[in-house]
């Protein structure tokens, strides 16, 4: 009789918990309940977002049919996808999809199976390649001795971007010197300071309550943004009372705050309005993805790599980079970094060649663009359409394949092969690029071997002829 009851007790109590959970979940959104749901652990890619099951996810926990690519259409365009869906509707490769469905995303990335994962996202062991392409280890004579399961190795092809390693690009840039005879890479083409509306601190149209801290007057009129004209409320503001406030820039600091109300914190969408394309790729990468599915800023406390204690609760948003009021892209580009990262390979880039090229560009040494810092390999510069550089805010876009900072990085300074080598070398990625490469990728000598012979055989018909 007591043992029924007891159990009678724990039953009702249980259910209390559980419906307490369901239902603190389904009115919490985001909420780390969810996170109870779970199979397992997310992959790298992902856990930031993991909170948002929606994402992924139909409600009846199927897979969203277009999931993957509303996030990823982009990057694999980009990317020039070798192996996009339509290639295997051509009826002639069609009968390949019996061994491996290629249409299908999850066929090779599925999810919350960590055990099983590799980089990138990999469920699905190494030597697939082979299923497909087991005829070319037959017909090019050059491969006859590799692996099965050699072909996705590092410097020979990825499944997805091949852009810097397709056989005409290799053959282009065979023979290239390590280090080219001009190495610099873009320089930035932010206009230099428009001199006509520089502001001064008498300028400056903060509440006068506000605008008494030296130090910010300093930093703000001695930088970029008093330089371009852009006043405390070209950021402060979060309304514009008076329309006339966006024109006069040259008023006196207290009737300013009749026109406006003024916000201590700054948002994203603030920075955004007049930098769109860093705000945009910012939001895309590891840095700000949390911000764009509307989750509280990433924080290194939630990070799986390496980081300072110290750090632990900082927010990740323009301002953890871009702190005070001089926005000073020096600071930005390595020491920001390092008050966060602490990792061998971070922590190793102080004591390489590349730190002291930049060390002599900064002394004025050598030529604008000729230094290398955490920047320049992870928020690289980059040209648009109309020749302005900008930059890159979103530092996962070239990261993996590694291969993607050939063409875009490296190759500003450095030759095709040496690159690819470097690249290759986890001793070398270990260490930051302080030594030169152990070891030697055949793809370069493998694609002109093959043009050289193409060439040759060419060369012997004509002259039969
Ligand atoms: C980035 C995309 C993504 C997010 C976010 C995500 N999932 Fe998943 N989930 C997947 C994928 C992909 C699979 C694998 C489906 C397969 O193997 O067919 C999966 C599988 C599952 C499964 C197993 C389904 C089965 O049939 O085996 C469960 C349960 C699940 N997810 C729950 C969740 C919950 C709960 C959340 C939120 C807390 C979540 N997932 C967030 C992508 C995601
Ligand atoms: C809400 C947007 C979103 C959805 C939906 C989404 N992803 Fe992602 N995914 C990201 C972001 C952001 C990253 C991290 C940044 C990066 O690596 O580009 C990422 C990372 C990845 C990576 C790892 C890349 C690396 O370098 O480690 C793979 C692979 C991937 N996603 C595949 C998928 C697949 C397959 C699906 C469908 C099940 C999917 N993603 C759904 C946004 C998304
Ligand atoms: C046959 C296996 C396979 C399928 C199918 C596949 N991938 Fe991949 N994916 C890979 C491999 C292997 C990598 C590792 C890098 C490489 O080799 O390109 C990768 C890497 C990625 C990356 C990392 C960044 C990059 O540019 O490589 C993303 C993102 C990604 N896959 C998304 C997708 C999406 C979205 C789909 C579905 C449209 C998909 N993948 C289908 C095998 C696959
Ligand atoms: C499901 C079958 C399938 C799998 C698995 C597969 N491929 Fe392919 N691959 C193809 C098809 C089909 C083509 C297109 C051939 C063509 O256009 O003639 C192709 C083309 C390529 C090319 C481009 C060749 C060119 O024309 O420049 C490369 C490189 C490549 N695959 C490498 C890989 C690697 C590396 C893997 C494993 C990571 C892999 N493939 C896995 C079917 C597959
Ligand atoms: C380019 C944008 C920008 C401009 C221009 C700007 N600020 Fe700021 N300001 C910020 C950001 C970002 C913060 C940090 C807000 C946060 O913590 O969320 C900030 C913070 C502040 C704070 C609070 C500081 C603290 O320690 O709490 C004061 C006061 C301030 N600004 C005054 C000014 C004054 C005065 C001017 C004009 C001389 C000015 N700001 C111009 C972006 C700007
Ligand atoms: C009202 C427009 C406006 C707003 C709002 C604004 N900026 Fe700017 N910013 C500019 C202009 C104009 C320049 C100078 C030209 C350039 O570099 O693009 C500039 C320059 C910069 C620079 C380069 C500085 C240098 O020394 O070269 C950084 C970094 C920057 N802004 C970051 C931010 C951040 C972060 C925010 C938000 C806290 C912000 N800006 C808000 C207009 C704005
Ligand atoms: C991870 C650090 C980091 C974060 C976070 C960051 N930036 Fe930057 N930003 C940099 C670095 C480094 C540079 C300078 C790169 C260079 O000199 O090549 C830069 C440069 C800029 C520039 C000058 C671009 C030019 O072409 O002159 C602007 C504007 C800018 N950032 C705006 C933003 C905004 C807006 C945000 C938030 C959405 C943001 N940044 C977040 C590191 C960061
Ligand atoms: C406020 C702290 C902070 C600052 C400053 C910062 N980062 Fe990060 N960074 C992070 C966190 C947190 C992550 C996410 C790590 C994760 O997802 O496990 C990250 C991710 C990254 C990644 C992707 C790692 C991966 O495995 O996908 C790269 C690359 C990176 N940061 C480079 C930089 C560079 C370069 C700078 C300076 C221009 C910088 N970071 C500044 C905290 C910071
Ligand atoms: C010459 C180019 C270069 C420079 C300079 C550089 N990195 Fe890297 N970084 C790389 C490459 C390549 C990788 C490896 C990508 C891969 O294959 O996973 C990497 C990886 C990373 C990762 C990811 C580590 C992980 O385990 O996921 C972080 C974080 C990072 N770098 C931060 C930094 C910081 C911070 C600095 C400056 C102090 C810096 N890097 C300087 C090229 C560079
Ligand atoms: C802006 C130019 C520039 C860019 C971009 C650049 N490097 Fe370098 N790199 C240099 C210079 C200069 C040196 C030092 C040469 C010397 O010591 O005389 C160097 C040295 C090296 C070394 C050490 C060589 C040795 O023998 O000690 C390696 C490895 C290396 N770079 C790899 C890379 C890789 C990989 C990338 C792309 C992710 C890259 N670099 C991007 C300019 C650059």
């Amino acid at each position: 009789m007591k043992g029924s009851k007891r159990l009678w007790y724990w039953l009702i109590g249980t259910n209390v918990i559980l419906f307490g959970i369901i239902a603190y979940s389904a009115i919490a959104p985001g909420a780390l309940t969810k996170t109870i749901l779970l199979p397992g652990e997310t992959s790298h890619g992902h856990y930031q977002i993991e909170m948002r099951c929606d994402v992924c996810h139909t409600e009846g926990n199927g897979i969203r049919e277009d999931a993957c690519l509303d996030c990823h259409a982009e990057e694999l365009r980009l990317a020039k996808d070798t192996h996009p869906s339509s290639k295997f509707n051509d009826p002639s490769n069609a009968d390949l999809l019996n061994v491996l469905d290629a249409t299908n995303c999850l066929t090779c990335h599925r999810e919350h199976v960590q055990e099983q994962t590799l980089v990138m996202g990999l469920t699905m062991p190494a030597d697939y390649c082979y299923h497909c392409h087991q005829e070319t280890l037959e017909t090019r004579p050059s491969h006859a001795d590799f692996a099965f399961d050699s072909c996705a190795t590092a410097g020979c092809h990825n499944y997805h971007d091949n852009t810097a390693l397709y056989e005409n690009f290799l053959n282009k840039h065979a023979g290239e010197d390590d280090f080219l005879a001009e190495m610099v890479g873009l320089a930035r083409s932010s206009p230099s300071p428009p001199t006509a509306s520089q502001l001064t601190q008498i300028a400056a149209d903060a509440p006068e309550s506000l605008s008494g801290d030296a130090a910010i007057l300093d930093d703000w009129a001695s930088t970029a943004h008093a330089a371009a004209g852009v006043n405390c409320s070209g950021c402060h503001a979060t309304e514009v009372l008076n329309e006339s406030a966006n024109q006069t820039t040259n008023h006196e600091a207290d009737s300013a705050s009749d026109e406006f109300r003024w916000s201590r914190t700054v948002s994203l969408d603030t920075c955004g309005q007049c930098h769109e394309r860093e705000r945009d790729t910012f939001l895309l990468g590891h840095h700000g993805m949390r911000l764009a599915q509307d989750l509280p800023a990433m924080t290194p406390a939630e990070a799986r790599i390496p980081m300072h204690v110290d750090a632990a609760h900082r927010q990740l948003d323009c301002n953890a980079c871009h702190s005070g009021h001089r926005f000073d892209t020096t600071y930005a580009s390595v020491e920001a970094c390092l008050g966060c990262h602490n990792d061998d390979h971070s922590n190793a880039f102080t004591q390489t060649s590349h730190y002291d090229v930049w060390q002599q560009e900064l002394a004025g040494e050598s030529p604008v663009g000729s230094g290398v810092t955490c920047a320049t390999c992870h928020l690289p510069r980059v040209e648009d359409d109309d020749g302005n550089v900008w930059v890159q805010h979103n530092q996962n876009a070239n990261l993996r394949p590694n291969e993607k900072m050939i063409r875009e990085v490296c190759m500003n300074c450095h030759g095709l092969a040496f690159s690819i080598d470097a690249l290759a070398d986890q001793d070398l990625i270990q260490n930051c690029f302080a030594t030169s490469p152990s070891q030697h990728i055949e793809s370069v000598d493998l694609a002109k071997a093959r043009f050289d012979e193409k060439q040759r055989k060419r060369e012997a018909r004509l002259k039969k002829k």
